[in-house]
């Protein structure tokens, strides 16, 4: 796994990004690193959809926080593509802590709580699979592409 071949995540910009006006700046970044942006929406999350994606953080104190965040206005879904997709993004990302996130990665440049963390990208594959179908229809993925050369 990881030795350059073409993985699928699941990322989305938080309401603090797009209510700050930070799309463009991050989809650019993303562009910019060579990957593709296999699909892109914008989205106003239910409490059912924070719910199951943070299913793995249920129980944890800062769960309803996290929940309440994420709900509290549009969100910027989205699917990337690109050799090691995965582990990129996390990268570019930084620590999910900005206090710990270095200069230079996306919560070292822009955040500073915790919970209002700019963006999230999944940290798996099988977590990414498992976060990108809840917002996204499999034909999503495909019909935009048919037929497109690389
Ligand atoms: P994210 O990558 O979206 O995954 C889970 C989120 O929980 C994380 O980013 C943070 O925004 C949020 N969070 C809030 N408090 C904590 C904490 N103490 N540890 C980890 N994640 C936290």
């Amino acid at each position: 796994m990881g030795m350059g071949g073409v993985e699928r995540t699941f990322v989305f910009l938080k309401p603090d990004a797009v209510r700050r006006g930070l799309m463009g700046e991050i989809v650019a970044r993303i562009e910019r690193r060579g990957l593709k942006i296999r699909a892109m929406r914008l989205h106003r999350m239910t409490r059912e959809e924070a719910e199951r994606l943070y299913e793995p953080h249920v129980g944890k104190e800062f769960f309803e926080r996290l929940v309440r965040h994420v709900t509290s206005g549009p969100v910027l879904l989205m699917v990337v593509e690109g050799p090691n997709a995965i582990r990129v993004l996390r990268r570019m990302i930084g620590a999910t802590d900005p206090v710990e996130a270095e200069p230079g990665t996306i919560r070292g440049d822009f955040a500073l709580d915790i919970t209002a963390n700019i963006i999230h990208a999944a940290d798996s594959p099988e977590s990414a699979e498992r976060e990108m179908r809840i917002f996204f229809k499999e034909e999503e993925l495909e019909v935009l592409w048919e037929g497109v050369e690389g």
